[in-house]
């Protein structure tokens, strides 16, 4: 996130004696990516961050590939992907690859008993259904219905929730996760055709501090194994920092569309950039203003990349047979458009109240056991007339 923030209490200068108030110095620790070369943080902390007491088993969530080499375009009822209690339990791969990992949770409870980190991945949480806050040691952020919330590698942290009725798209994306660069200058600030801006973001907030020693269980995911290691020492004991480094959220219905008056493509909907996908969040807005738009998409051979779509709300202007918390996947290889009859029946409208979030990956996508069994198995051959 390219904007300095800081909470709580630093040092003038970084790097020097911090000391305590009863004495005693505060453990410096910097929380960085790409080497010493991507963003960073400096967090203090009251106790050193490194005391492991224990490493527990390790259990293998590695997703179940079944089918390895997809051409079929198909349709998953992602709100049959059953609720679970535990919030890293409830989550479902469904489609991944060696870049991200895709895939629905709907947890009933909040993560109170542990902590949790993503060694590999940078998380992009969409929130579909729910409310809560976001936990982590540099401090929280307060979430809702339409939230995206962007999580760095190797950021502690917890999640509370308000009710038990969530669901969540989640990407597990082993690639940093930024906003586009084309909407920023030479030093990160999002120009002015940007559809968002940094008053936008959900920055961390109401830095809480724990001074206590114990064992803290900390799950930790590493290449597909989810490690258990007990900590001495409580992992939110952070009594300031400052950097670039944190999680942080963007609400989808931020997204100013960008509009015109034939049909726009797909790359004016982005919200986020990796090296090997991209997010965009289809909103509620005008349709195109040509006396001839046809406000339906044209065909398209997306050669090159895997489409991912899921369906938040409203009626979604291209598609038949489609209701919220559905995903539908168009592989590269294979074109795909609007299905019969959208086409002509887009002509005349004015706007669309459609609400969709959509992942294109730059290499093909593997489907899992667990799309299998929401898959309905017949959408590739919903063109036919
Ligand atoms: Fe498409």
């Amino acid at each position: 996130m390219p904007i300095y923030h800081k909470l709580g209490k630093i040092p003038q200068k970084r790097h020097t004696q911090f000391e305590k108030p009863d004495g005693g110095l505060y453990y410096e620790q910097l929380f960085g990516t790409i080497g010493f070369d991507g963003m960073s943080s400096l967090s203090y902390h009251v106790h050193r961050p490194t005391q492991v007491k224990e490493i527990g088993e390790a259990l293998d969530v590695s997703p179940k590939i079944a089918v390895e080499k997809n051409i079929a375009s198909r349709k998953f009822i992602g709100f049959d992907v059953a609720p679970k209690d535990d919030f890293l339990e409830s989550r479902e791969p469904l489609l991944v690859n060696n870049d991200v990992h895709v895939g629905l949770a709907a947890p009933r409870k909040s993560v109170t008993e542990y902590f949790y980190k993503n060694a590999d991945a940078d998380e992009m949480l969409f929130i579909h259904k729910g409310s809560g806050t976001l936990k982590t040691f540099l401090g929280n952020i307060p979430f809702e219905y339409g939230d995206y919330l962007i999580i760095p590698r190797g950021m502690i942290y917890q999640i509370e929730f308000d009710t038990e009725d969530n669901r969540i798209l989640y990407a597990e994306s082993f690639h940093p996760i930024y906003t586009p660069k084309r909407y920023r200058n030479w030093f990160g600030q999002l120009l002015e055709h940007s559809p968002f801006c940094e008053r936008d973001y959900k920055l961390p907030q109401d830095l809480q501090t724990f001074d206590e020693k114990g064992e803290f269980l900390m799950k930790i995911k590493k290449q597909g194994m989810l490690h258990q290691l007990v900590y001495a020492t409580h992992p939110f004991d952070v009594v300031g920092w400052d950097g670039y480094n944190y999680p942080y959220g963007f609400s989808i219905h931020n997204f100013e569309p960008i509009t015109g008056r034939v049909h726009q493509p797909p790359p004016v909907h982005q919200t986020f950039e990796t090296g090997a996908f991209v997010v965009c969040s289809f909103c509620p807005r005008l349709y195109d203003y040509h006396p001839k738009a046809i406000p339906a998409p044209y065909n398209h051979s997306n050669i090159d990349s895997d489409e991912v779509l899921y369906y938040v709300d409203g009626d979604f202007m291209s598609r038949t047979g489609i209701g919220p918390g559905y995903i539908s996947l168009h592989p590269a290889g294979i074109p795909h458009g609007p299905h019969p009859g959208t086409y002509k029946a887009s002509i005349g409208k004015k706007g669309t109240e459609e609400l969709a979030v959509m992942i294109d990956t730059f290499k093909p996508l593997q489907v899992t056991e667990n799309a299998l069994k929401i898959d309905d198995g017949k959408y590739y051959k919903s063109w036919l007339e």
